[in-house]
């Protein structure tokens, strides 16, 4: 399966265009790094389990939120984008549960060398980050799959457990391929297939993983009403509903008042995040308060403002973030086009960033000649490599 990838959520595919190679490649290199930042293959010679004790319960990280009267701050799912560079940059910046690009669970039980190309991590990933009041924040990593068969979303979510908080499963992906397939958004009219699955995963992580899905709204609310009441039955730990149609472009403004609705009726045992439209702080407070969903989650707004949810990335994209992503980016290599993609991303608005800069931007061939233009532009700056480092702001 191929498919074009572009960056709109219209045609967010499966990553195979680059991915598999990309993947292999990035598992390959970092096997010379320090050991507390080697990729993970799911192989013999990769980190063990070990490596990776630290971990969180979703349910606590909602608490928490909870409790400091905020909703739950989460990076989206987002093929090719979401990958471990990103996902560690983000610890920085005050996020509680960071996605993993979407991953076909039948590649991913498949072998060892799909899910080497499919899924990179580290210890580091696992850490909780000091933030600047002296106390730790946790950040959950969730890896969603796209299925549409409870053995294999079973199986998938057994293979990457010990390496995440949760699994999730894609139930919004819009693509005619996706629904060729059966999976994605086609599993919106199948209600009792997907309870099937989330209890099938269940019983095989047991209690301390979290087992989730993101939907899209059908055109008739009432669909999702009774497609909703059907899945709540099998428990799963949380919803995320994407404001959209399968067939509304990313353009159209997303419904909050349906996912009002949506929230009213499922059982308040089970938390909601809600998707669409999230770019700074402020629209995070407002959706949440319109939606009354217990976390926001950001997919356009976060690939281009990594820290939206901080206090440092409310004036835009505060120029560290564009420092400290290619730090990860040459300590867990993912292919060059995509680094630049991220940096363009980041950039795009940020004042003082303008024609002249995109030109040259755009004509870095490499790593090291992107590194010498962001030098350039604001001085040399490194951070360190651990996942608590100092400028991390918890706000
Ligand atoms: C580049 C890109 C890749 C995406 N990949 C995925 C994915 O892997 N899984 C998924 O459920 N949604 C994916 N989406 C959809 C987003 O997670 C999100 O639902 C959508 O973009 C709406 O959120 P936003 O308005 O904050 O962008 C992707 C979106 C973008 C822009």
């Amino acid at each position: 399966m191929s498919t074009v990838i572009a960056n709109g959520n219209e045609h967010y595919g499966d990553g195979d265009s680059d991915g598999r190679h990309a993947g292999s490649r990035a598992v390959a290199q970092v096997d010379s790094l320090p050991s507390t930042l080697q990729s993970l293959t799911l192989s013999p010679n990769g980190p063990t389990q070990e490596s990776f004790t630290s971990s969180c319960q979703v349910m606590d990280l909602f608490t928490t939120a909870r409790e400091q009267g905020r909703p739950l701050h989460v990076s989206a799912p987002m093929v090719r984008y979401s990958k471990l560079p990103f996902r560690l940059l983000l610890h920085s910046y005050n996020v509680d549960i960071i996605y993993t690009p979407m991953i076909l669970a039948h590649e991913f039980i498949r072998s060892p060398i799909a899910r080497d190309s499919d899924f990179a991590t580290s210890p580091l990933e696992r850490q909780s980050t000091r933030i600047s009041h002296g106390s730790q924040q946790q950040h959950a990593l969730i890896a969603q799959f796209a299925s549409s068969d409870p053995t294999e979303f079973a199986r998938a979510a057994e293979l990457i457990a010990p390496w995440v908080d949760g699994v999730d499963l894609n139930c919004g992906c819009p693509q005619s391929w996706a629904l060729k397939e059966g999976i994605g958004c086609s599993l919106m009219s199948s209600p009792t297939l997907v309870a099937n699955m989330i209890r099938a995963a269940r019983a095989r992580l047991g209690p301390s993983k979290s087992v989730s899905v993101k939907i899209r709204i059908h055109a008739d609310l009432s669909k999702t009403v009774a497609w909703l009441d059907e899945v709540a039955k099998a428990e799963p730990t949380f919803i995320t509903i994407h404001g959209r149609t399968r067939s509304q472009r990313s353009s159209t403004p997303p419904d909050y008042g349906a996912i009002r609705t949506l929230r009213e009726r499922i059982p308040v045992s089970i938390p909601v995040v809600v998707n669409g439209d999230a770019y700074t702080l402020s629209d995070v407070t407002t959706i949440a308060a319109k939606t009354g969903a217990d976390g926001v989650m950001a997919a356009r707004g976060i690939l281009e403002n990594p820290a939206m949810f901080s206090h440092s990335g409310v004036g835009g994209t505060p120029v560290e973030c564009v420092q400290r992503f290619l730090g990860w980016a040459v300590r867990c290599p993912i292919p060059f086009p995509l680094v630049l993609h991220h940096v363009s991303e980041m950039t795009g608005r940020m004042k003082g960033f303008g024609k002249l800069e995109r030109r040259r931007l755009g004509a870095c061939r490499d790593l090291i000649e992107l590194v010498d233009f962001v030098d350039a532009k604001w001085g040399v700056q490194r951070y360190c490599f651990e996942a608590d480092a100092d400028g991390v702001d918890g706000g």
